[in-house]
């Protein structure tokens, strides 16, 4: 009888509830993109989906084309070393273009193998651990990544919103240069960096001499481009690929054959609001970003600081 009346009592709580707060009730289709909530199978294979099209060769022929199969038009993208990254084209140059290229000149050059290590998902959206392999030809070694995402569909199953967060980052640039200096026998740490920013400011001011022409140049010329790179600029910490660091135009070099009109201010001594140190650590922690809330069936949006308008 005392379980009854309690039983009675919180379903009239939730009656009421549902009269007077129809925000509540509707939670589930409150969302700001059409989507059908996909089963934990659909949202696995969408996820293999992406990283399957990632791995080179294939992620070639997604930097190919005008329309993506992978992004929504308005995909709204955030990588915790770099930055915000808004719509489709970009994002196709900068998750595809970047590791597309096994002869040039790279950090960690190109993927050809991943394991997904932790998964979960729900409604449209899946959170996951993926162990990638990436062939770095520029240093020859083979070197795993951990990269943690959070990834939303939208109903058509185009990715519309990404954050990525490159585990142990730090870790892999300074096994990266403790690698390069043991082939250079460095004595130190500062040599072996020498060489590297050498290696990448003389690929970027080749692309820029290649590519960046009449209304899109940057430097005077390649000794002015050189001396800026590797004297006036930076190298950058392991999180400061979004900043005005060398390290961050070298992300951006991999992109200006796209785009010149686009990309060559990225490499340029003003950055083109890319490589710019525009945030502060708490600016960047606390930046509202995302249209749609990264908590499923959406439960928290009231006290979710990462929503943007
Ligand atoms: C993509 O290219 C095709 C063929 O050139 C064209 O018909 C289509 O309108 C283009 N789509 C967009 C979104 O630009
Ligand atoms: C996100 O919201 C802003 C502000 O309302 C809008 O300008 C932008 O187009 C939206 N982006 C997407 C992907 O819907
Ligand atoms: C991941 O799994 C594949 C098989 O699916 C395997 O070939 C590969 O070596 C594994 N390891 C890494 C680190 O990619
Ligand atoms: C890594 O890249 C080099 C240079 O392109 C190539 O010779 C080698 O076969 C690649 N290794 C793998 C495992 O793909
Ligand atoms: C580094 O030292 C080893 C052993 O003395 C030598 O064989 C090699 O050529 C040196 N490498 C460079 C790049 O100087």
């Amino acid at each position: 009888m005392k379980i009854l009346s309690i039983s009675w009592g919180f379903l009239l709580t939730i009656a009421f509830h549902c009269l007077f707060s129809s925000v509540e009730c509707a939670r589930d289709s409150q969302t700001k993109y059409p989507k059908s909530t996909f089963t934990f199978d659909q949202l696995w294979e969408l996820e293999k989906t992406f990283w399957d099209s990632f791995l080179y060769p294939a992620n070639v022929k997604q930097t190919q084309g005008n329309e993506s199969s992978i992004f929504n038009t308005n995909v709204q993208g955030r990588v915790d070393i770099t930055r915000t990254f808004d719509g489709d084209e970009l994002n196709r140059e900068y998750i595809f273009g970047l590791f597309s290229d096994p002869v040039h000149v790279s950090l960690v050059g190109v993927p050809i193998a991943y394991n997904i290590t932790q998964f979960a998902a729900n409604d449209n959206i899946a959170s996951a651990t993926t162990v990638v392999t990436f062939n770095a030809t520029t240093f020859g070694i083979q070197i795993p990544v951990t990269i943690d995402t959070w990834i939303e569909w939208d109903a058509g199953g185009k990715i519309i919103q990404y954050d990525a967060v490159f585990r142990l980052f730090d870790y892999l640039v300074d096994f990266l240069i403790g690698d390069v200096a043991k082939k250079i026998n460095a004595t130190s740490s500062d040599q072996a960096v020498a060489y590297v920013s050498d290696l990448l400011a003389k690929t970027i001011c080749a692309t820029h001499e290649q590519y960046c022409t009449g209304s899109n140049q940057q430097y005077t010329d390649t000794a002015a481009c050189y001396e800026f790179l590797t004297k006036d600029v930076r190298f950058g910490k392991s999180y400061e690929l979004g900043k005005n660091t060398l390290l961050c135009r070298e992300v951006h070099e991999h992109m200006v054959h796209y785009r010149p009109g686009i990309h060559c201010a990225h490499i340029g001594p003003t950055g083109g609001g890319y490589c710019v140190d525009d945030m502060t650590y708490p600016q960047t922690v606390l930046q509202r970003y995302f249209n749609d809330s990264w908590i499923p069936y959406g439960y928290g949006e009231e006290q979710d600081i990462w929503l943007g308008s």
